[in-house]
């Protein structure tokens, strides 16, 4: 998790007061990927004080606190961690102009390490700030790295595997003179030492106003802003085969006595051959760069960015940017396309909306619409996913269909695996990403597998995408960031058009992961004339939903109320359903438990005899979900079952339903097709969630220990 931004300016006039806002904002995009701890580092004032980090636990709004302070009062000390040990004593003059700089922020998501400021983000390599950086992700050898460095006599301050990162960049430097001449062969050299995910942005003093970003695993892009044309759209990574550095050891830790440094002769260097860009007429001219880990944080900059590939090592260093390849890989593409990002800086601002929850649940009516936007013909009662075209006879032929996904996705491929096994007449298998990992699952060249993910980044889901991809297997991602790691890595698939989700907590692309999903099977089943029926009508049900959905959100202030009067202090509440349903009991179980804090739990009504029976008396809440389909007796003899233990439950049915006990406090939604009910029942579950995290007093869109985007395993 984490989010990392960086910001370069080449030939801009620009204050330190413009910058920090710049990073600040930046930051407070990226908020929702973690928010433990956040920290900047910028250019200092001499070379006596090359760095200014400023680093605060909590929020982005603490740091910021904290950079005001900074102005007036003295510059903190080392010694209450918040800052290295430059700009001792100082106030922080924000009235100095850059001409050029490069800088870098951070917003932290803990795993190695307390929320601190000490192992907050920018790490830097040694008390002189040689090296500083910032990291996403997790380097799984930190720790034989932070020995064979102790050995050697480098010091560490932190808990965190980053800081090995930046000691061994200092390493390299004091161990390796032919790399001191180039920082870019200088990172190659440190990231091959380096396992796990990650995503880095590297600042030097040896290298003032050059940033290096390298990625593996974690997201990374660069936004680019410039008035002049460019004269080269895109970057062509190819590399002459022995575009290396020589004389520096394959495997550096390995190479005794390497404090010493080599003794070769001096170092032969080649160029490497990436462009970069420039003006029309080749003279420098002003530019800016932003490196992000999201869209998000460079949009109200610009639209114009490019995203970085696994082993893509980013140089940016008077203006111009190189992409180079850590190793030669003909599987991956040499050009990087600088594409025109689509969303607005509207669309990721919470306008008259309290959260960004609350946003997002409210604008569920339009999201589903614009995943069908194009995509569904009401008028011919058909469904055309351009992505799928060319791979449907493959799919149809597959042996089966097999889901990925985690959390929330997960659950919107359950709540599709009926309709599925209905329309398409194929084995479906549903799975979470980790467990599917851990049981090293049998896959093979003719399953069809589908990646679900709102962030297209979550560690699990790519690494059994790539699992897959290994295997032979025909590789669909369903994703709704435009551009991550899952929509380009998959053989094909589905953008769901939902629009950023910034809120923690998942809503609007539950609904339309779930629209995007019902579209597939409904398209994967148009070669069937006997389904040509049951086609039709969920066609006409889609139709409906937008619609239906609003009549939903006009329920909540009842729902606020009830969320108050019958479910706010409660220590634990039940959700039970069957079939189509399932999924939804999952998913507002998910909802309740993330944001409100309280224990809640999603059962399949069939089991609740075998066991959660017991939980049931006069006091625990249930919610039963018993909206009208082949499996409504069902779930009426489970309500027998609680109502006669005492069980007081809450009951969403159809509005148009005269069979629930009058007795009964109940939620009355509209009733749709039985495999699409489940999008109109989830909303009065993800508002009652959103209440009960108001009532609760519990930060909505950053509900504690989570965060967005989960890129580490
Ligand atoms: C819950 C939630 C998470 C995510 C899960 C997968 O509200 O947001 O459970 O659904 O981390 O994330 P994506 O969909 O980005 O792969």
């Amino acid at each position: 998790m984490c989010g990392i931004f960086a910001y370069c300016s080449y030939l801009c006039e620009k204050d330190r007061k413009y910058v920090c806002e710049t990073l600040c904002n930046g930051l407070a995009r990226l908020e929702y990927r973690g928010y433990d701890s956040a920290g900047i580092g910028i250019d200092g004032d001499s070379p006596t004080d090359p760095v200014i980090l400023f680093k605060e636990v909590g929020k982005v709004a603490a740091l910021r606190k904290h950079i005001a302070e900074a102005i007036a009062t003295p510059y903190p000390s080392e010694a209450n961690g918040h800052a290295n040990s430059n700009g001792h004593g100082k106030t922080v003059d924000m009235t100095k102009v850059y001409l050029s700089q490069t800088s870098m922020a951070h917003t932290r998501w803990a795993t190695h390490g307390v929320p601190s400021p000490l192992n907050c983000h920018p790490h830097v390599s040694d008390s002189h700030t040689e090296f500083s950086l910032v990291h996403n992700g997790i380097i799984t050898n930190y720790k034989e790295l932070k020995l064979v460095l102790l050995k050697r006599g480098y010091a560490f301050r932190t808990d965190t595997d980053t800081e090995a990162v930046a000691v061994l960049c200092k390493y390299v430097w004091d161990t390796q003179p032919p790399l001191r001449s180039n920082f870019t062969e200088l990172i190659k050299t440190v990231v091959k030492e380096l396992e796990g995910s990650f995503a880095f942005v590297f600042k030097s003093t040896h290298f003032p106003d050059e940033i290096v970003a390298a990625r593996r695993g974690s997201p990374l892009l660069i936004g680019v802003k410039t008035d002049r044309k460019l004269k080269v759209d895109f970057v062509d990574v190819e590399l002459p085969n022995e575009e290396r550095i020589e004389d520096v050891p394959a495997n550096l830790l390995a190479v005794p006595n390497a404090q010493n440094g080599p003794t070769s002769a001096a170092p032969k260097i080649r160029r490497s051959q990436s462009r970069a860009f420039l003006s029309e007429d080749g003279m420098p001219q002003p530019i800016e760069y932003f490196v992000a880990s999201d869209a998000s944080a460079v949009i109200e900059h610009t639209k114009r960015v490019l995203y970085l590939e696994d082993d893509d090592i980013a140089h940016i260093a008077e203006g111009e940017l190189h992409i180079h390849r850590l190793r030669r890989d003909d599987t991956v593409s040499s050009v990087r396309a600088i594409e025109t990002l689509e969303i607005e800086l509207a669309e990721i601002m919470k306008g008259q909306y309290d959260h960004f929850m609350q946003k997002e649940i409210y604008e569920q009516p339009e999201s589903v619409v614009n995943t069908m936007r194009g995509r569904v013909n009401f008028d011919t009662r058909e469904v055309f996913l351009g992505g799928l075209k060319a791979y449907l006879p493959t799919i149809r032929r597959g042996r089966r269909l097999i889901f990925v996904a985690c959390g929330t996705s997960y659950h919107s491929c359950i709540a599709v695996r009926p309709v599925f096994e209905e329309l398409t007449d194929n084995p479906v298998q549903v799975e979470l990403a980790s467990d599917f990992l851990d049981r090293r699952t049998p896959v093979f060249r003719d399953d069809v597998a589908i990646f679900v993910s709102q962030s297209g980044e979550t560690a699990d889901t790519i690494l059994a995408m790539r699992y897959c991809l290994e295997r032979g297997a025909l590789c669909i991602g369903v994703v709704n960031a435009v551009g991550s790691t899952l929509s380009r890595e998959t053989h094909s698939g589905v953008h769901i058009n939902a629009g950023p989700e910034i809120g923690v907590a998942s809503t609007k692309a539950y609904t339309s992961q779930y629209v995007a999903l019902v579209m597939i099977a409904v398209q994967l089943s148009d070669d069937s004339i006997l389904k040509t029926k049951r086609r039709q009508q969920i066609i006409d049900g889609l139709h409906d939903i937008p619609g239906q959905l609003r009549q939903v959100l006009g329920m909540d202030k009842a729902l606020q109320a009830m969320a108050k009067d019958m479910l706010s202090g409660q220590k634990s509440l039940l959700i039970m359903g069957r079939g189509y349903q399932y999924a939804t009991c999952l998913e507002g179980a998910l909802k309740i438990k993330e944001v409100s804090y309280m224990h809640s739990e999603g059962i399949l009504a069939g089991e609740l005899k075998h066991g959660p029976l017991a939980l049931v008396d006069e006091h625990l809440p249930v919610i039963f979900i018993m909206t009208r389909d082949s499996l409504y007796p069902k779930v009426q003899s489970a309500l027998s079952q609680v109502t006669a233990r005492k069980g007081k439950p809450i009951i969403i049915c159809n509005d148009d339903d005269d069979s629930v006990p009058e007795s009964a406090k109940v939620i009355r939604v509209p009733r749709t097709v039985d495999c699409l009910q489940g999008l109109i029942n989830v909303l009065p579950l993800q508002l009652l969630s959103y209440h009960l995290a108001i009532l609760n007093h519990v930060d909505v869109d950053f509900p504690r220990n989570l965060a967005k985007s989960v890129t580490t395993e």
